[in-house]
Formats: structure tokens, C-alpha cells, sequence
């Protein structure tokens, strides 16, 4: 194929997000998880430009092992991913920037199978950036991204074909129980039987190591975690001062997950006029930002189950720290 054809095949990009959304849906989330007690933020408000720059940064940090296990699980099972899905469309939900993604692409392109890719993600310049790099490197694939948030749009995913939906890096860990059982339930709901998911889980392990992941020494991790409250001054005009937040993440064996919150270090009165609050937070009052959960291989299996899916086949690196599954919808 000529330079020329390449650059006829410009991804297509849905945007699915109203243009006030940053503003009305951050309003009801901000008015819920910062109005009351215990206070929280969905992690989704992570994920604006300089977020996803922070969280790009935080997977080359040596101390954040999941996305360098992920990524050896992919180099050596990438081929077997594509054989046994045999997905002529791939979906990637939480794309990013959809760097190991690309492994899974090139397995593809040498079967020869795949017409389409769509990777939907919140963040869309990262999205738009991605699709774009995606299909100078793959041009005999459709490139077909969806400005969207996967807890709200998945019946908007495309039809057609035999899909395999892939969820990598360990994001459905920052969702709820609650959540996880809607999300699976809504996808399962969404496929045809025979069209695959491919799940990326972080497993449970040494509580030490769990805590280094997420409170590097560069202090990339805090920056990310506190990135949100900058979100919520610029969109809805608040006025929290970041310098009086200390970063606090801890390991919470019960649930098995990180739980990492913002702690206010000194009384304050916070306005937020674009959601018309105002928040007086105690010394010490903490607000989440993130939890991190953390998986063991049957609790995947049984999750998958309970949604509709089977496992196919689990893979994992050499040392055993990250899953991918790979679960048929029954
Ligand atoms: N899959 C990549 C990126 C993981 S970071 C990897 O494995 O490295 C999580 C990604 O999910 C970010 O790009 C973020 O913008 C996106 N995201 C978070 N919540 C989302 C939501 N509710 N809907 C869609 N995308 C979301
Ligand atoms: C995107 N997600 C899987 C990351 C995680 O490890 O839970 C987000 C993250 N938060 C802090 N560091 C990384």
C-alpha cells in the first residue's frame, strides 16, 4: 500500500460525551461523592489531559509493576489471544493511549483477521492520538473510536462480526463490586454468545510491594491522585488549595484493594460554585479518589460466571502477579 492510500484511511472518532460534560456530569458526581460523608470522586475525573500525561508516566515508574507484567503476559500470548478469539472486531475499553494494545494488533495482522479496532475512552485527545497512530500503523483495519464512558455507553459498541472486548492495565479494580457486577452484567448483555473478553486484573500480593506501586519515590502517583481536585477547581471554579492535602494510600486487606485518598491537613472551608457547594472539611477528613482492587483467580472466574462468561483461558506472567483472561459470552 502507497503513502498516499494510508492517509485515506483516517479513523473515524464518535463522541459520545456532550460538550458539557466535564462540567454537568462532574456537578452530580462532585454534589454526591463531596457533598456527604464519607467523602469521595469517581476516578474518571483522573483522566484529563495532564492526568493521562500523569498516568502515562506512573506505568514507567519501576515501582508500578501491573502495566510491565501485562505487558509480558501480551509479548508471549498475544498470538494465542487472537487465535482463540478469533475477533474480527477489536474493542478496547479504557484504551489510553493503547500502547499494549499494539501487541495485540500486530498478532492480528499476522492471522489476517481483523477488519475493525475501537478503542473508547473518556480522555480524547489521548483517544484521538491513539486511533490515530493505530491506523498509520495498521491500514487494512478500520479505526472506529468512541469518545465514551464504559459505565454508560457500552450498547452504543459496534455490532457486527465476531468481537472480543478487550479491558487491560487492571481498570475494572477501580470500580466498585457494585459497579463490576453492572459493568460484566451490561457487557455481557451487549455481545453475541461466542464473542470473547479479555480482562486485565492485578492480583493480590505482598502488601509492600502493593504500597510502592502506588506511592512512587518521584511522587508521580500523588501528583496523578491530586490532579483531581486541580480538575474540579478548573471545571467548576473550587477553590481547594492542593498544598493543604497529603497524599494517603494504604492497602486494605479486608477488601483486598488500594485506597487511595487526599487527607486535609488543615480545617477547611471550600467553595465550589459551579456545583453551588460548600465544604467544610475537618482536619484530618479524607476524601477517596481511587480504590485499586485486587483479584485471585477464582474470584475472576466466579465474577465472569455470575455475568455470563466463561473462561477460555487464564494467562499470567512468570511471576504470577497479573492475569489475563481471556472469558467466552455463553
Ligand atoms: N488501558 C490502558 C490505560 C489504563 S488507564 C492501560 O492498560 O495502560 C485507564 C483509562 O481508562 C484511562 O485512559 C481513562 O481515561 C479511561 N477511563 C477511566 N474511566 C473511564 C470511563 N468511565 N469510561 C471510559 N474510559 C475511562
Ligand atoms: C488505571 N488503573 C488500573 C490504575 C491502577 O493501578 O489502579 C490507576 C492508577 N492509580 C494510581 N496508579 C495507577
Amino acid at each position: 500500500m502507497t503513502a498516499a492510500d494510508n492517509s485515506t484511511r483516517k479513523p473515524t472518532v464518535e463522541v459520545l460525551l456532550e460538550s458539557d460534560w466535564a462540567a454537568g456530569s462532574l456537578v452530580a458526581d462532585v454534589r454526591r461523592g463531596l457533598g456527604t460523608v464519607p467523602r469521595s470522586l469517581p476516578p474518571k475525573w483522573l483522566y484529563d489531559d495532564h492526568g493521562s500525561q500523569l498516568f502515562d508516566r506512573i506505568t514507567k515508574l519501576p515501582e508500578y509493576y501491573p502495566f510491565a507484567r501485562e505487558h509480558e503476559i501480551l509479548t508471549r500470548h498475544a498470538a494465542d489471544i487472537a487465535e482463540l478469539s478469533g475477533a474480527t472486531t477489536l474493542v478496547e475499553l479504557g484504551s489510553g493511549t493503547s500502547e499494549k494494545t499494539r501487541m495485540l494488533l500486530d498478532a492480528f495482522d499476522a492471522t489476517g483477521q481483523l477488519q475493525r479496532f475501537c478503542p473508547v475512552d473518556v480522555s480524547e485527545q489521548t483517544l484521538r492520538d491513539a486511533a490515530a497512530a493505530v491506523a498509520g500503523r495498521h491500514p487494512g483495519v478500520e479505526v472506529e473510536a468512541i469518545v465514551g464512558d464504559f459505565t454508560l455507553h457500552l450498547a452504543h459498541l459496534p455490532r457486527g462480526g465476531r468481537r472480543m472486548v478487550a479491558f487491560l492495565g487492571g481498570t475494572i479494580g477501580n470500580l466498585y463490586v457494585e459497579e463490576r457486577r453492572a459493568f460484566l452484567g451490561a457487557l455481557a448483555d451487549t455481545l453475541e454468545p461466542g464473542d470473547s473478553l479479555l480482562l486485565g486484573t492485578d492480583l493480590v500480593k505482598d502488601a509492600d510491594r502493593l504500597i510502592a506501586a502506588y506511592n512512587d519515590s518521584e511522587g508521580v502517583t500523588a501528583a496523578f491522585v491530586r490532579n483531581s481536585l486541580t480538575v474540579v477547581n478548573r471545571e467548576l471554579g473550587a477553590d481547594f488549595d492542593l498544598g493543604d492535602f497529603s497524599y494517603v494510600p494504604f492497602w486494605d486487606a479486608t477488601m483486598e484493594r488500594m485506597d487511595l485518598r487526599l487527607r486535609a491537613e488543615v480545617p477547611q472551608h471550600v467553595r465550589v460554585p459551579g456545583a453551588d457547594l460548600e465544604i467544610d472539611l475537618a482536619a484530618g477528613e479524607e476524601i477517596r479518589v481511587e480504590i485499586s482492587t485486587k483479584f485471585r483467580r477464582h474470584g475472576i472466574a466466579e465474577e465472569l460466571g455470575e455475568a455470563g462468561f466463561e473462561v477460555t483461558r487464564t494467562f499470567t506472567d512468570d511471576a504470577e502477579d497479573f492475569a489475563l483472561t481471556l472469558a467466552t459470552k455463553v
